[in-house]
C-alpha cells in the first residue's frame, strides 16, 4: 500500500508535468512513486526520452547535470541540492588539459561521474555498465581514462589490446572495501556469489564472480538460480534486492559502503520538489546554452557508442 505523501506526490507529479528519475541507490519509498529507477546509463537514456517538460533527478548532482545536457529544453531538477558526488569534483580541466599537451594522441575517456567542465575537455563518458564496450568501440588504441583508476583498471583487463593512461581518482566509498572485508564475508558466506561494482578496487574485483553496474548487479541477482550473494556496492541495493527476492539471501559485503550523498534524499525532498517546480523553490540545474553545447559532446558520444 501506498502512503499519503507518496499518493500526494503521483498527483502532482501529473499535474506538473514531472518525470521522476531515480537512481539504483534511492530508498523504496522513492523508487516506488519513481517513473524509472536505474543505473547513470539508464537514467541518461530516460532524459532523453522523457515525454514529461520537467525532469526530477534523485541521486546526485552529475546525473542532474548530465539529464540537463541531454534534455535542454526541458527544466531539470535534483531533489535534495546537496546531494553531490566527490569523484565528480576530484578533478579540474586544467589537469587534462596539461596531460593532453603531453599526449595529445590520446582520445580522453572519462567516467560519467564528473562535473559539466570537466566533460568539456574529454572525448567521450562511459557508465560503469557501458565502458568496456565503448571503450571496445572507439577507434583509437591510446587513451586517457579518468577520474576512477579502478573501473580504469578493470577496462584496461577486458581490453588488454589497448594502451590506457589511467589517472589516479575514484570513489571514497568503494575505494574503502579491502581485500580482508571480503575474505571476511565470505568466511560468513562461503555458498553466496560475489557481485561487485568495478568502483572496487582491483584486487576486490578480481575475486568476485560478476562485475558489473548497480543495474547489472540487480539484474544478475535477480535472474540466477543462486540463493546467496554478497552484494560489493552500495547497502541500498542489497536491501532492495532482499525485498523483491524473498526466497534468496543477500548479505552486504562491508558496512562501510554506505553513500552518504546518495542517502540524503528523502521522500519529503521528492513531494517538496514536485510541488515546487512553478514556483522557484525546487532546485533547479541551471546551465548556459554554451555550457551545454561544451559539455553534452562527450555524452552523445557515450549514447552513439553505449547504445
Ligand atoms: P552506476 O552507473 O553503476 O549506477 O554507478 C553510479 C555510481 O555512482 C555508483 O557508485
Ligand atoms: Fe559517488 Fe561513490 Fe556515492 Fe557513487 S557511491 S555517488 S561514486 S561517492
Amino acid at each position: 500500500m501506498i502512503s499519503k505523501v507518496q499518493s500526494d506526490i503521483l498527483k502532482l507529479k501529473k499535474e506538473n508535468d514531472v518525470a521522476i528519475l531515480a537512481h539504483s541507490y534511492q530508498a523504496k519509498e522513492i523508487a516506488e512513486i519513481a517513473d524509472v529507477v536505474g543505473d547513470s546509463f539508464q537514467l541518461s537514456l530516460m532524459a532523453q526520452k522523457a515525454k514529461q517538460k520537467n525532469i526530477l533527478l534523485c541521486g546526485v548532482h552529475f546525473m542532474a547535470e548530465t539529464a540537463k545536457m541531454l534534455s535542454p529544453d526541458k527544466r531539470v531538477f535534483l531533489a535534495n541540492q546537496l546531494a553531490g558526488c566527490p569523484m565528480a569534483e576530484q578533478m579540474e580541466p586544467e589537469l587534462i588539459e596539461q596531460v593532453k599537451k603531453m599526449e595529445p594522441e590520446r582520445t580522453v575517456v572519462a567516467y560519467i561521474n564528473t562535473t559539466a567542465k570537466l566533460k568539456a575537455v574529454c572525448d567521450v563518458c562511459v557508465t560503469s555498465s557501458t565502458a568496456v564496450k565503448i571503450v571496445n568501440r572507439i577507434e583509437n588504441d591510446k587513451l586517457l581514462f579518468i577520474p576512477d583508476c579502478n573501473l580504469g583498471d578493470y577496462v584496461q583487463k577486458q581490453v588488454p589490446n589497448k594502451d590506457i593512461k589511467i589517472l589516479q581518482g575514484g570513489c571514497p566509498i568503494h575505494a574503502a572495501v579491502t581485500l580482508k572485508d571480503l575474505d571476511d564475508a565470505k568466511a560468513m558466506h562461503p555458498n553466496a556469489l560475489v557481485l561487485v561494482h568495478p568502483e572496487c578496487i582491483p584486487a576486490v574485483v578480481e575475486k568476485a564472480d560478476y562485475v558489473g553496474s548497480t543495474s547489472g548487479i540487480v539484474e544478475y541477482a535477480k535472474k540466477s538460480n543462486h540463493k546467496e550473494f554478497i552484494i560489493g556496492t552500495e547497502i541500498s541495493i542489497a536491501e532492495t534486492l532482499q525485498y523483491e527476492c524473498m526466497d534468496k539471501e543477500f548479505y552486504i559485503l562491508s558496512k562501510k559502503i554506505v553513500c552518504p550523498n546518495m542517502k540524503l534524499t528523502t521522500l519529503v525532498d521528492v513531494y517538496k520538489s514536485v510541488k515546487g517546480v512553478n514556483d522557484g523553490s525546487a532546485f533547479e540545474i541551471v546551465m548556459t546554452d554554451e555550457e551545454i553545447a561544451k559539455s553534452r559532446k562527450c555524452i552523445d558520444e557515450m549514447i552513439r557508442l553505449g547504445s
